[in-house]
């Protein structure tokens, strides 16, 4: 499952794979946890080598948690609730950008899904991590709709910043991740497009689900 920031790809892909009984791998959540990490240990996040260096010294592991989350453990240590702060949500599209930590990652990403049995989400998992999906989906939505459920999303979580701001922090986003030169995000040529601006969470999890236990009988 890809798409742009917002576009409700870790709801419907964590929803989906708890009622399929499949894993959710959200990949998103390890460049974030090597931004986190960078940053913390005062790594320049422009610095390709410095993060290549650092990823190879890095340990990030996906546990499933309650309510369908994802635990993301990172050297042994619990950062779920630290990789979504503003300072991370800034700087991680620097971090994905650089073909060396991708090539890193994807190797990783194609490892936990070598079992089979998994709902992953990004975006270049159609493209590039697993270009043999049994089902792609290409999540979208307006970019108001996106930043309305960010702006929600960050307001949960205690973060006081505004709509507008939010707004143009996914735009940025969008640009960097799809005008990337490697792996940019983009929509696998058989890959289902599916646009979300108006609907509800149940519907597009109930279309998707009907899709895969068609692909997947
Ligand atoms: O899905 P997310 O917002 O947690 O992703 C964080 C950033 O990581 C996003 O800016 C794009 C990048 N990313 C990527 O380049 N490739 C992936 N497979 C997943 C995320």
């Amino acid at each position: 499952m890809d798409g742009p920031a917002g576009a409700g790809k870790s709801t419907v892909a964590r929803t989906i794979a708890g009622r399929l009984g499949f894993l959710y791998l959200d990949t998103g959540a390890m460049y974030r946890a090597l931004a986190y990490k960078a940053l913390t240990e005062g790594v320049d996040v422009r610095d390709d080598e410095a993060l290549s260096e650092l990823l190879a010294d890095t340990v990030i592991e996906l546990y499933p948690a309650e309510h369908g989350n994802v635990e993301v453990i990172l050297d042994g240590v619990d950062v779920t609730e630290k990789l979504r702060t503003p300072q991370v949500n800034a700087t991680v599209s620097q971090v994905a950008g650089f073909a060396s930590v991708r090539t890193e990652m994807v190797a990783r990403q194609r490892v936990l899904a070598s079992q089979g049995g998994v709902v992953m989400d990004g975006r270049d998992i159609g493209t590039c991590v697993l270009p043999e999906a049994d089902v792609k989906f290409y999540l979208t939505a307006s970019l108001d709709a996106r930043a309305q459920r960010r702006y929600h999303e960050m307001q949960r979580m205690g973060y006081n910043i505004s709509l507008a701001r939010i707004r143009e922090e996914i735009e940025h986003r969008d640009m960097l991740d799809s005008s990337r030169p490697y792996a940019p995000l983009s929509k696998a040529d058989d890959a289902l497009l599916v646009d979300t601006t108006d609907m509800e969470v149940e519907e597009v999890v109930a279309y998707m689900i009907e899709v895969c236990r068609q692909r997947l009988t």
